[in-house]
């Protein structure tokens, strides 16, 4: 097969930054895309209706022309939201969900969550009213060893969380260990996951065997190769609770390559692609649509879109650098070379 026509995939997870950086990662998220889920990290967060409208309205001034690409917002979860903050998100009709960071986990998440106990009240909200939790699934306890901190979270609170909102839709986002895939199958229809490209191409080994390569720093951090393997099986086995999110969140070259460096990987020049090398080194090219363009919209209830894509077998070497803010980042899989290229 050298060629595969896909419905028009979405990336249920990414990262735009603000102000500037939207010249780049807008025209790079549209690129093969027909919505994102667009992270609420900002500094300031974007924790109100009023801020995801403003921070949407700057987003689509750097649509490319003729892109129908959509954004889809997400509100920031602190431990001062309110419910009625929810429902107004449920109401304005371009929010999607809601983000739980516990504070400190990652990235401009000083402002999450202290205390899941503290969102008794927005947790019901959201249930009643249909709106999507999006879990970064990881403990901050500073007992808790960095490989473990997602397999702590699903024991520590995730199990306990499901039991007390049996019908709020929460995704695990950006899984990263066997422990979760396990989880989430055995959830109900409630439960789903994103899967990144990172996660599923690397290991912690290709992190830190031979040098440190901050290029694939991110979190939650890589694990082990059975973990991998763990996620590259979901990934394609079909299964409708997996889909697409590929956590693409730019972060400059110096802020990488620092003594004490960012987390996070770009992965916006050539995700579809890289999700394509994945699925067919595992043999299951015939499953990349059902996980990059329906699984999604299945558990967001949005339609498929009514465009698609094209891939062809066609060796390319991926970018070294790409310009951004100012400045230049290192993309995921700089300088590789990929057999499927999305024809635009
Ligand atoms: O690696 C990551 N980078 N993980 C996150 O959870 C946040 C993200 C970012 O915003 O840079
Ligand atoms: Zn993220």
């Amino acid at each position: 097969m050298d060629q595969l026509s896909i419905i028009q995939p979405d990336d249920w997870h990414l990262h735009l930054r603000d102000d500037e950086a939207l010249k780049t990662t807008v025209p790079a998220a549209a690129r093969g895309f027909g919505r994102g889920i667009i992270m609420p990290n900002l500094t300031p967060p974007t924790t109100t209706v009023a801020r995801a409208a403003a921070y949407r309205e700057r987003i689509l001034a750097q649509r490319p022309k003729n892109s129908n690409w959509q954004p889809l917002m997400v509100l920031y979860l602190t431990d001062n939201t309110s419910p009625d903050e929810i429902r107004a998100a449920k109401e304005c009709g371009f929010i999607y969900g809601c983000k739980y960071y516990p504070a400190g986990a990652t990235t401009n998440s000083d402002s999450g969550v202290t205390d899941l106990n503290k969102l008794h009240e927005v947790l019901e909200t959201m249930q009643e009213v249909g709106m999507v939790l999006q879990l970064h699934g990881e403990v901050t306890s500073d007992d808790t060893d960095i490989f473990d901190r997602e397999a702590v979270f699903i024991e520590r609170h995730l199990r306990s969380l499901v039991q007390h909102y049996p019908r709020l839709n929460i995704i695990f986002e950006h899984i990263t260990t066997q422990q979760a895939v396990d989880f989430v199958l055995s959830g109900g229809d409630n439960i789903a996951a994103t899967i990144t490209p990172q996660h599923l191409l690397y290991n912690r080994n290709h992190m830190l065997v031979g040098g440190i390569r901050p290029h694939l720093f991110c979190l939650p951090i890589l694990k082990r190769d059975i973990h991998q393997q763990a996620l590259i099986a979901a990934a394609t086995s079909g299964n409708k609770k997996f889909f697409l999110g590929t956590d693409s969140a730019p972060h400059i070259q110096g802020r990488k390559e620092s003594a004490c460096g960012c987390a996070g990987c770009f992965s916006h020049h050539a995700a579809i692609e890289l999700y394509a090398e994945v699925f067919d080194q595992a043999g299951a090219l015939d499953k990349l649509e059902v996980f990059a363009s329906k699984n999604g919209p299945d558990f967001y209830s949005l339609p498929y879109s009514s465009h698609s894509i094209l891939l062809k077998r066609e060796p390319w070497q991926l970018p070294m650098a790409v310009a951004f803010d100012n400045s230049q980042l290192i993309p995921l899989a700089a300088g590789t070379t990929l057999n499927w290229k999305l024809s635009l």
